[in-house]
């Protein structure tokens, strides 16, 4: 269960900061970036992104913090650990762009070290609270790389469906690849709550 917080009007909020179990989702700030372009400089993490650059070193993490907005028009945050042994180790990122008004686009990366453990899981459920919660979305989309079966698993265990195949950018091959679409719809985001509350399926 994640918390957060009402959102004003104008959807700026550079102060948002998301809870869950293990994880806080904030704002990058400059005191990251060595961890971020240490866990970022890794092809496994880039060939799976659509613009990540790699190599990725400290100037690009830099840039990517002093740039990171925190809506209206991208909300790009930090992942944190609660219990890192530096108290709040920063483990990965994730974000939402809207796209058409109703409809966000989700995307998000958790570094080597600390995969398999339901990071990216945790955070992506709540980053789709917030945007069903806070930001009225009526449905997130997202797209993997059709050899990306872990990111596939991270959707899927968030309630999205499958939605038909097609192409997109991967700066690391230096053109379009083929990926899986899926969607949350706000309708199964709204039962999968429902669900949870009752003890349905839990
Ligand atoms: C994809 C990624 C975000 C997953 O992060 P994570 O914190 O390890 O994810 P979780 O632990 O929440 O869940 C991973 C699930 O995938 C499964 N998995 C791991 N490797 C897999 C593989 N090769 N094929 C299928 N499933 C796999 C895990 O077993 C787990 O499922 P389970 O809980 O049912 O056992 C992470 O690997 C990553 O950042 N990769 C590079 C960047 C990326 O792919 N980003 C997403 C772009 S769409």
């Amino acid at each position: 269960m994640s918390g957060v917080i009402d959102t004003p009007p104008d959807r700026d909020l550079p102060g948002l900061v998301i809870e869950t179990e293990r994880l806080v989702l904030r704002r990058p700030v400059r005191a990251d970036a060595e961890a971020l372009a240490d866990l970022a400089n890794d092809a496994g993490v880039a060939e799976n992104l659509a613009s990540l650059p790699h190599p990725y070193g400290l100037d690009d993490a830099l840039a990517f913090i002093d740039n990171a907005e925190v809506g209206p028009a991208r909300w790009s945050l930090g992942l944190y650990l609660k219990d890192g042994t530096g108290g709040a180790d920063f483990v990965g990122t994730a974000s939402l762009m809207p796209r058409d008004g109703e409809r966000f686009v989700l995307g998000y990366w958790i570094g080597r070290p600390f995969w398999d453990r339901g990071l990216a899981t945790e955070g992506v459920q709540a980053l789709c609270d917030f945007a069903f919660q806070s930001l009225d979305a009526g449905a997130i989309a997202a797209a993997t790389r059709v050899t990306n079966g872990a990111s596939r698993r991270v959707l899927e265990k968030s309630g999205f469906q499958y939605a038909g195949q097609g192409m997109g950018p991967s700066l690391f091959h230096r053109g379009m690849v083929p990926v899986d679409r899926f969607r949350l719809e706000r309708s199964i985001w709204t039962s999968i709550k429902n669900w949870a509350k009752t003890g349905v399926g839990a």
